[in-house]
């Protein structure tokens, strides 16, 4: 039965877990098939048609896997493949740009919003774009912060050096006097303790993960494909290469133990 398929996630890597992690609270009966390209990660320092052929390839291995709707777990993949994906697949294509905007101009009180994200997703300029198209009286301010992915897969959740670098990345944003920032990739929520601490406590941060989260079961409904399982929804995971650290950083960004984890040959995997 069409309700009853999972629902499919994917990333370029780990962080799209901090969504699936979103998803299970807002969505606790759903089953997911997650994808994580860790052999080709990041995305975000690649051309966009190389992401957008990537996220083709991802999404069509979702589609094997009988999902009902796809979540673009990946800031970067959202902000340049997502008309494509729209265009290409018949299933709903949810991202994160749209969401964790409106959930950034429902927050702001000054209309000064913050971004940080990869340097792709800054130079595509996905967030202003999106943020002014609601209200285009709001100031954006957006501020590429590459280094967060490695430190977040390092696990250093409060390390000195994690401090250090959230300072240089985040004063101009701090001299802005931005009340509202965007956690624009899906890395960063596990660094959100150094960030908050950082940019200052007055800030509202967004996580587009939630945002997206609530956007999924909002289409779920609207199309009548929520399921009517009466059990807890359970994982599975899917990736392009299985690196040494992988269970253990993967359980720090889905906050719960990963038993499973299956390896997949994404360049075999055929367009439909
Ligand atoms: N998780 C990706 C994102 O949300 C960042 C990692 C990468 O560069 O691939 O943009």
């Amino acid at each position: 039965m069409e309700k009853e398929k999972p629902i499919g996630v994917f990333d370029s890597g780990i962080g799209g877990l901090t969504v699936v992690k979103r998803l299970f609270s807002t969505l606790p009966k759903e089953n997911i098939i997650y994808f994580g390209d860790t052999a080709r990660v990041p995305y975000g320092s690649k051309s966009n048609s190389t992401v957008i052929e990537y996220s083709m390839q991802d999404t069509n291995f979702l589609l094997s896997k009988n999902v009902k709707a796809v979540v673009v777990a990946c800031n970067t993949a959202s902000s340049i493949a997502i008309d494509e994906l729209r265009k290409t697949f018949d299933v709903p294509v949810i991202g994160m740009i749209d969401p964790g905007s409106s959930m950034a101009v429902r927050e702001t009180r000054s209309n000064k919003i913050g971004v940080i994200g990869t340097r792709a997703t800054v130079s595509n300029r996905a967030y202003s774009t999106a943020i002014r198209k609601i209200n285009p009286e709001i100031e954006v301010t957006e501020k590429a912060c590459p280094l967060f992915v490695p430190v977040a897969e390092e696990g250093w959740v409060k390390h000195k050096a994690t401090y250090e670098i959230a300072e240089e990345y985040l004063k101009e944003l701090r001299e802005k006097g931005i009340d509202t920032l965007v956690l624009g990739c899906t890395h960063y929520p596990i660094l959100a303790e150094v960030i908050q601490e950082v940019i200052g406590r007055e800030v509202r941060l967004i996580d587009s993960g939630i945002a997206s989260s609530e956007i999924v079961r909002n289409e779920l409904s609207r199309i009548g494909l929520e399921t009517n399982s009466a059990v807890p929804g359970h994982a599975s995971f899917y990736v392009s290469d299985i690196p040494t650290t992988f269970k253990q950083v993967a359980e720090l960004f889905l906050g719960q133990p990963v038993e499973e984890v299956f390896k997949v040959d994404i360049e075999s995997i055929k367009f439909k």
